[in-house]
Order: structure tokens, then sequence, then C-alpha cells
């Protein structure tokens, strides 16, 4: 089959288009035809090999030579103890260690699966699971947003931030978008009631103060960040600076004492249930998967340069089989 290989790290140059051995699925594992998989920035860090923990997998090589997390495609095989889906099904779901997508085929346990509604295209589906699931679990679980509650979003303009904006609204959040210049129009098209371009101005400064901030580009230190709570507010980080989320995990709990804030790092569990409500929703068009662009599989390191400098509003979405 073809894939997109990578076997150091670097820029979108180190990824070349290879013929690979077709992956076998194990026991609980479905083999899947992709017709779609979507970018999410854990796919630019993993190609990077920044920050420090994209390199989980592998300190000095990748480990995994197949990025690509988020799939959406149709079962052509199944593993023996698989009981729920069959050869023809379609369906979707995120790759655990988020690797293997940038491919023709490519193996996932059962239970990551979700079936693809017959109302969502592949493209739509594969848009969904990371990002969607990152939103839930920190504006619905860990935020406990409720209606009226100010809520902030860094790095909102990317994939899980544009979900994050969309569900806070849902939940009658008044909510502000941070994210670079050139997404403030996007970010007010989602729904934000607030945008700051994160280069000209540092909303830990303004002196407005937030009930949760939701921190998907964590770079300023958690004692700056913890200005811009209220008091009892929240503090989740997803991905940045892997010494901020050492501060997090470090100092969270001695500020809690201290302070009454809560400041966690956000471990994201993905799950069937929380993919499953999600879909929902984007099945009902209460939140949109907003694709920004469609690549072919050939041009995954155009696609993931055009997402490492920043310019993707929402979704990229690699169109792996045309038909
Ligand atoms: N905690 C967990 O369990 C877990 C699970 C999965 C993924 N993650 C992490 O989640 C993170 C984000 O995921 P994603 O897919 O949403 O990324 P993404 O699509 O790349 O979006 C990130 C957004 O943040 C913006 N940004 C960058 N620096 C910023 C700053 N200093 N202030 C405000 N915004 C900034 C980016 O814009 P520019 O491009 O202009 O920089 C981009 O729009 C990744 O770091 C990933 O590793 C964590």
């Amino acid at each position: 089959m073809k894939a997109m290989v990578y076997t150091e790290y670097g820029p979108p140059e180190v990824l070349q288009l290879e013929e690979v051995e077709k992956p076998t699925p194990k026991e609980d594992e479905v083999l899947i035809k992709v017709h779609a998989v979507s970018i999410n920035g854990s796919d630019w860090e993993g190609l990077i090999g920044k920050p420090l923990y994209a390199r989980l997998g592998g300190l000095r090589r990748p480990s995994n030579k197949i990025l690509g997390s988020d799939i959406a495609g149709r079962v052509e095989r199944t593993g023996s103890s698989v009981r729920e889906f069959q050869p023809g099904d379609d369906v979707f779901g995120e790759i655990p260690g988020y690797h293997g997508g940038f491919a023709e085929y490519a193996c996932v346990p059962e239970e990551r699966l979700v079936r693809k509604p017959a109302r969502l295209t592949f493209e739509e589906a594969a848009a969904i699971p990371q990002g969607a699931v990152i939103a839930l679990q920190g504006i619905r679980d860990m935020g406990q947003v409720q209606p009226g509650q100010n809520v902030l979003i860094n790095g909102a303009g990317g994939s899980a931030g544009t979900f994050a904006v969309q569900l806070a609204k849902l939940y009658g959040a008044e909510v502000t978008g941070v994210d670079n210049a050139g997404k403030m129009d996007f970010l007010r098209s989602l729904g934000a009631d607030h945008v700051v371009d994160f280069t000209r101005e540092d909303f830990t400064k303004s002196g407005e103060r937030y009930d949760l901030i939701l921190d998907i580009a964590a770079y300023r230190s958690v004692f700056a960040t913890r200005r811009a709570l209220k008091p009892n507010g929240r503090y989740f980080c997803v991905g940045g600076s892997t010494a901020v989320l050492f501060q997090a995990l470090l100092l969270g709990p001695w500020i809690r004492r201290m302070a009454g804030k809560h400041m966690r790092i956000l471990a994201v569990q993905p799950n069937r249930e929380d993919l499953g409500f999600m879909t929902e929703l984007c099945e009902v068009g209460k939140i949109v998967p907003v694709i920004d662009r469609r690549y072919p599989l050939s041009e995954v390191p155009e696609a993931l340069r055009y997402v490492g400098e920043g310019r993707a509003k929402g979704k990229i979405v690699i169109t792996v089989d045309q038909n």
C-alpha cells in the first residue's frame, strides 16, 4: 500500500510517499481502507519532534514511521475477536498513539471506532475524533461550564479549539478565543464573543478574569495565567511547552491550596461514548467540524506545512481515497 513515511524528525521534506506492507489486524483490531484522515497539532509536533513530549515514542528517531491519527474509512477485514464490525461497514475514530493514518490502510482497535453516520462524509467524520474529544473533556467534564460563565480558549482557531469554542457557546458561556491575527474573523464566525490576537496582546495582562481557561497552546507560565482566573476558576492545559505542562503538574496542587484555583493538565481519555456524543452534535448541526482545506495523500507534506505555519482555520483533511 502507499503511505507517507518518515524516519527522522524534521521539516515536511523528511516525509516520503512509499510502498509499504499492508498492516494485518491483531485479534481485537479492524483493518480499514482509509478514505480520509485529518491533521491535528500532534501530527505537526510528531513530525518535527517538538515539544519534547512528541518524542515519547522515540527520543532520537520516530519509532512509528507513519503519522496521522484521526481516520475514517471502510472496514476491509476484522480480527478474530471483533464482534461489532464487519467488512463493508463505514467507521471512524482515533488510532491510539496518534499514528498510522497517512496511508491507504490502517489497523485500529475495535473499541476506538464508531459507525460513520450516513449524514456525515468521510472527510467530516475524519475531522472529528481527537479535537472534538479534547473539547468535550475540557469544556463539559473538567471545565463544568455553566451558562453565563466566562470561558477563554487559548489556541482557539486550530483543531481542538474550533470544537471548544462552539461547545462552550452551546453550554451558554461567554467565550473569548485567542489565536493569531489571521484567525480573528474566523473565531467570530464560530461564535466567539471576544477575540484576542496573541501576537499583539497578552490575555493574562488585560485585567479580564475567567471561570475557565482551556489552554490548548500553553506557552505562558502558570503564574501569569493564574492572574486571569476568577477565585475558584479552573485552568487546564492541553498542549504547548513542556515547561508549562510540568509547572501545571508540579505546582497545580500547591496553587490550589494557596489560592483556591484549579490548575491542571487535561490528560484526555479517548473513548467511544465521548466520540459518539460529539458526533451526534455534528450530525444535527449544533457543532460543525470546520474543514479549511483538503489535500491528496501525496501532498501530506504541504498540508502539514500549512498547519505548522499557523494558517489552518479548523481542520485540514487528507482525502486518501477519492471515490
Ligand atoms: N493533553 C492531552 O491528553 C492531549 C491529547 C491530544 C493532543 N494534545 C495536544 O493538544 C495540542 C493542540 O492540539 P490541536 O490539534 O488543536 O493543535 P492545532 O490545530 O495546531 O491548533 C493550535 C492553535 O494554537 C495556536 N497557537 C500557537 N501558539 C499560540 C499561542 N502562544 N497563543 C495562542 N494560540 C497559539 C495555533 O496558531 P499558530 O499556528 O499561529 O501558532 C493554532 O491555531 C497539541 O499540543 C497536542 O499535542 C493533548
